[in-house]
């Protein structure tokens, strides 16, 4: 092409892209129906964009809450409808750029704590009303977060572009026609607006999902989000599709799990507020899952132990000085009987749950029952609350001598807590060694193109020049 024609081809298209993308800005914050509205924030609700946008005790969206990752805190922004410290100015197609490139409206990238590779699934006509529904309904808040700040390299949010041509997919959610409506409407739940992939798949050495591994487990901060892929022994294989949504309604299933930490977040702030409908739609997708088996997992993680009593042998057994000396049944006897039961078997209908068929014993990794036993358990259900207080009074050898106890008595005999996994997680989970070898990566890069330039200046030396 002739480089003229090739330049007015070019200022063409710039000025159709220019002209249509002010044409998807036009019909934005006045035009928006009631009906979009109350839309809008159901699709917030199931996006759970409150969670991550609200600090602590501050206002709903205001953002300031800080994620902590491998490579340091992310700060959450806000995206209140405010002109001057949120979102107020966004057109719909920056909006979307935002949800779905990961894109701000200034053009700098954002960081993939904000799950903007799911929502790259959410459709044209969610977008609209979520963004009716932030322009209309939420109240602006004039006050903007600290900015975030990490470490060199990845302070450079350009970084972000050579990741997104890696790791986003910008195809957007396609239907399967083979299936059925309900798996495509849970297809398209799990992989884009309730993201638990987000949580429950593992990710590579840049922090991406891997995809092959869909939700076969991944660490979130020091909690483990576990497989729940259909395979019988080490995901959701085994249960009904109605205790999936009494779990994801009232975050238990009798004889099975309870959810804690931040899956007890999810249900109490999404999960629970969606339609029944839903989220049974979301169990049936679940269940055909490819089956993804830990080969540690020799039977169901519900499946293990039965009621047994060691109480009994303590009679007339004098009890240490030495707190760190006292051994599982003893611990278990102090602080856990009165609720869970001499026999570990619980009561109230489930309301304290047995210790034994759960799966927080029964996996290879016995994260969560430290967590459990540090955190304790906090869920609201609209009229009731769930409360299991901590326990992050008894020191790190008790922890791990009551834990592995649990486990080899109600749970996995396999599984076992030791001290050193205690105090990491204590601390708030493992640190990442990804700066480092971040660091040293662009060190190896730059000596690499400082050897290749040496090289050709010596070669060129070297060839005689031409007469
Ligand atoms: C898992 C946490 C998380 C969830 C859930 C989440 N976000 Fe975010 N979001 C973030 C973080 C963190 C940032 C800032 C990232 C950065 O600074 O690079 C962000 C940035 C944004 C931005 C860019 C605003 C700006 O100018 O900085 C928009 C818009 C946004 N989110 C909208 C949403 C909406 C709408 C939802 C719900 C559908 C949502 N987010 C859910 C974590 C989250
Ligand atoms: C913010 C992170 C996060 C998100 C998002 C999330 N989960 Fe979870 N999930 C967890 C964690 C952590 C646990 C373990 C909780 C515990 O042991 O108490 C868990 C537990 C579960 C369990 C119980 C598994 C078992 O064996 O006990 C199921 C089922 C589940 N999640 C389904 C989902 C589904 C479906 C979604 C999306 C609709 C989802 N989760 C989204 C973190 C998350
Ligand atoms: C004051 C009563 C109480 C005490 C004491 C107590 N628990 Fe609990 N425990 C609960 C309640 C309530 C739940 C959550 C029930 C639910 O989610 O439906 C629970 C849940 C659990 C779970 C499952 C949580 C999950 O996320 O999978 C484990 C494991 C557990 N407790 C272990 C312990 C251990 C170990 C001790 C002793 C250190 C202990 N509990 C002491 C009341 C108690």
């Amino acid at each position: 092409m002739e480089p003229r024609v090739a330049l007015l081809r070019a200022i063409a298209v710039a000025a159709v892209v220019l002209w249509s993308a002010g044409a998807f800005a036009q019909p934005s914050a006045d035009t928006a129906s009631p009906d979009l509205v109350r839309r809008g924030e159901y699709v917030a609700i199931a996006g759970d964009c409150v969670a991550c946008h609200t600090a602590p005790g501050g206002k709903p969206f205001a953002g300031g809450l800080a994620l902590p990752t491998p490579i340091g805190d992310i700060i959450a922004t806000n995206i209140t409808p405010s002109k001057t410290a949120g979102i107020g100015n966004y057109t719909l197609a920056q909006f979307t750029d935002a949800m779905r490139k990961g894109l701000r409206a200034d053009g700098a990238h954002l960081y993939p704590a904000m799950p903007y590779t799911a929502y790259a699934n959410v459709t044209d006509d969610d977008m609209r009303a979520l963004y009716a529904y932030f322009m209309h309904e939420v109240a602006p808040v004039d006050t903007a977060p600290p900015a975030t700040r990490l470490p060199f390299p990845f302070d450079i949010r350009l970084s972000m572009a050579v990741w997104n041509l890696l790791f986003l997919d910008r195809h957007g959610f396609q239907p399967n026609p083979a299936q059925s409506a309900d798996w495509n409407r849970g297809a398209y739940l799990v992989r884009g607006l309730a993201h638990c992939g987000t949580c429950h798949t593992p990710r590579n050495l840049l922090m991406a999902e891997r995809a092959a591994r869909e939700l076969r487990g991944g660490d979130v901060g020091a909690w483990f989000a576990p497989n729940i892929t259909s395979d019988v022994n080490s995901g959701i294989g085994g249960w009904s599709e109605q205790e999936l949504v009494d779990y994801m309604q009232r975050g238990r299933a009798a004889g099975k799990s309870q959810a804690a930490g931040p899956m007890a977040e999810a249900i109490d702030q999404s999960l629970r507020h969606l339609t029944t409908a839903d989220l049974r739609a979301i169990a049936v997708f679940l269940k055909g899952v490819p089956a993804l088996r830990d080969p540690g997992d020799t039977r169901p993680r519900y499946a293990w132990g039965e009621a047994a009593d060691d109480l009994s042998s303590l009679r007339g057994v004098a009890w240490p000085q030495e707190p760190d000396r006292m051994t599982g049944p003893q611990l278990y006897d102090a602080w856990c009987a009165t609720c869970h039961q001499a026999q570990a078997e619980g009561s109230f209908d489930g309301g304290l749950p047995p210790l034994f068929h759960n799966t927080a014993l029964g996996g290879t990794d016995t994260n969560n029952l430290v967590m459990v036993m540090l955190d304790g358990v906090r869920r609201e259900t609209g009229t009731s609350e769930t409360l299991m207080p901590g326990f992050a009074q008894l020191s790190d050898r008790q922890l791990a001598t009551l834990g592995s106890y649990l486990t080899r008595r109600y749970g996995n005999p396999a599984a076992t807590v030791n001290e050193e996994q205690v105090r990491t997680l204590r601390a708030g989970g493992a640190q990442s060694h990804l700066v480092l070898i971040a660091r040293l990566a662009l060190a190896l890069v730059v000596i690499a193109l400082v050897v290749a330039f040496l090289a050709a200046v010596r070669r060129r030396r070297r060839t005689p020049r031409p007469p």
